[in-house]
């Protein structure tokens, strides 16, 4: 395995201390921060809402989550370093009980015993083998009026903005494979290269 592939594979499921060092640039990474922090913000949270974050990394997204007025914040990412890192940085919420990170597959999503009112994801659609099931699935997990955010920057070397608009199309067409009527896409002028941010309503 090249260095290129074995470093890209420290973005897809860290582990050991080349996935401390993915988990750190996650975290510092000034696109990362801004990706998420324009995610959350396009959730439009209120007061005590239920969120869900599918591949939380380090943690971030759930943190901003928290502090933007989350209720309470489930989430699941297949490195068991992550859900260290990410419980971590968290620990205030996870003592006060508002916190759910569990180890696991977005293939076999658990239990929560919940619905939410918003479901999450920056940058982990890409890795998913079979996006249309795990968005039909997430579906059945949101109340009646919740809503779904997915936001993807392209990481690929040379990535420009028509790649953000091809996953655009993607993200939006496995939404409506799954069942979603109401979609709705979002490009932000990132650096360094555009975001897209897309929303689907359960109703
Ligand atoms: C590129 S990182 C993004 C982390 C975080 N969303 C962020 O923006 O900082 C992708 C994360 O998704 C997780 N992940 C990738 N594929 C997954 C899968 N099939 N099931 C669960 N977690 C997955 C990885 O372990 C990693 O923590």
């Amino acid at each position: 395995m090249n260095l290129r592939r074995t470093l890209v594979q420290q973005f897809k499921q860290p582990q050991g201390l080349l996935g401390s060092l993915a988990g750190w640039v996650m975290t510092h990474r000034p696109s990362n921060r801004e990706r998420n922090r324009l995610g959350v913000l396009g959730l439009e949270l209120f007061e005590g809402a239920t969120v869900l974050e599918l591949g939380f990394g380090p943690g971030l997204a759930v943190e901003m989550a928290l502090n933007g007025g989350a209720g309470k914040v489930a989430g699941l990412d297949h490195s068991s370093l992550m859900v260290k890192q990410a419980q971590r940085r968290n620990h205030k919420a996870q003592a006060q009980g508002r916190l759910d990170l569990r180890l696991g597959e977005v293939g076999r999503l658990p239990d929560f015993g919940c619905k939410f009112d918003r479901i999450y994801s920056a940058n982990v659609v890409m890795f998913w083998p079979d996006p249309v099931q795990v968005f039909r699935d997430l579906k059945a997990l949101l109340q009646p009026e919740g809503r779904i955010l997915t936001a993807l920057m392209p990481r690929n070397p040379k990535a420009t903005d028509l790649d953000t608009a091809a996953w655009g199309e993607r993200i939006v067409a496995w939404y409506q494979q799954a069942g979603f009527v109401r979609v709705q896409v979002q490009t932000l002028p990132l650096q360094p290269v555009a975001t897209v941010y897309v929303t689907a309503w359960n109703y």
